[in-house]
C-alpha cells in the first residue's frame, strides 16, 4: 500500500513540478520590454517587402520628375551603323579578336561577302563559331546589325 502512495506522490509531485516550469519559462518569454522607436524602425526595415506591386501605368512622382518621363518611356532612336560598330563590334572586329574579320581589311571580308550580303547579316544576327549572336549584345535591333555590316563592309572598301 505504502509504496504506491510513495509512487502516486512522486508523479503528483513531478507533474506539479513541470507545471511551475512551464509557467516560469513562459512568463519569462512573454516579459519582453517594448521596443524603443529605433528597434521599432530597423525592425520594420527588415521586414519590410522588397519591392512593391505598381498598379498604375504612371510612372511614381519622384522617378517622374527626377530622370524625364519622356526619356524613360520611348523607346532608343536607331543607332546609326557607324555607332553599333563603336560600340559593339569594334571590340572584335577592331582588332581582329578570335579571328574576327578586321574592319578595313578588304581580304578579310570579300570571301565573306561573296556568301552574299543577307548571308552574312543572318550569321551576325544568329552568331556564327566565335561570333557570338548580335555581337553578344541582344539589346541591338536587325535593323542595326544590317547596318553594322554595311558600314564595316564600307570600311573595308567594299559595297554590300
Ligand atoms: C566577341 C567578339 C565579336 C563581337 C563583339 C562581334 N563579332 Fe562579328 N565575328 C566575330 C568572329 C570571331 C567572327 C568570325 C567567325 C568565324 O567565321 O569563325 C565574326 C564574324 C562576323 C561576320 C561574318 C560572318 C560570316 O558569315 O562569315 C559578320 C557579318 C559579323 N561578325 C558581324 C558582326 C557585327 C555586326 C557585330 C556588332 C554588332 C559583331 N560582328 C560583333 C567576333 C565578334
Amino acid at each position: 500500500m505504502l509504496p504506491l502512495v510513495g509512487i502516486l506522490g512522486a508523479m503528483i509531485a513531478f507533474t506539479v513540478f513541470i507545471g511551475v516550469l512551464a509557467a516560469a519559462i513562459g512568463g519569462f518569454a512573454g516579459k519582453g520590454r517594448p521596443l524603443d522607436d529605433r528597434e521599432l524602425a530597423t525592425l520594420k526595415e527588415r521586414i519590410a517587402p522588397i519591392g512593391q506591386v505598381r498598379t498604375s501605368d504612371q510612372p511614381p512622382m519622384e522617378t517622374a520628375s527626377a530622370s524625364g518621363a519622356a526619356s524613360a518611356q520611348t523607346p532608343a532612336a536607331p543607332r546609326s551603323g557607324s555607332e553599333v560598330v563603336q560600340q559593339v563590334c569594334s571590340a572584335c572586329h577592331g582588332a581582329g579578336v578570335l579571328g574576327a574579320p578586321k574592319i578595313g581589311t578588304k581580304g578579310d571580308w570579300q570571301p565573306r561577302l561573296a556568301q552574299g550580303f543577307d548571308t552574312l547579316t543572318q550569321h551576325a544576327i544568329t552568331g556564327i563559331r566565335a561570333m557570338p549572336p548580335k555581337g553578344g549584345n541582344p539589346g541591338v535591333s536587325e535593323d542595326e546589325i544590317k547596318a553594322a555590316v554595311t558600314e564595316m563592309l564600307k570600311q573595308s572598301s567594299l559595297t554590300p
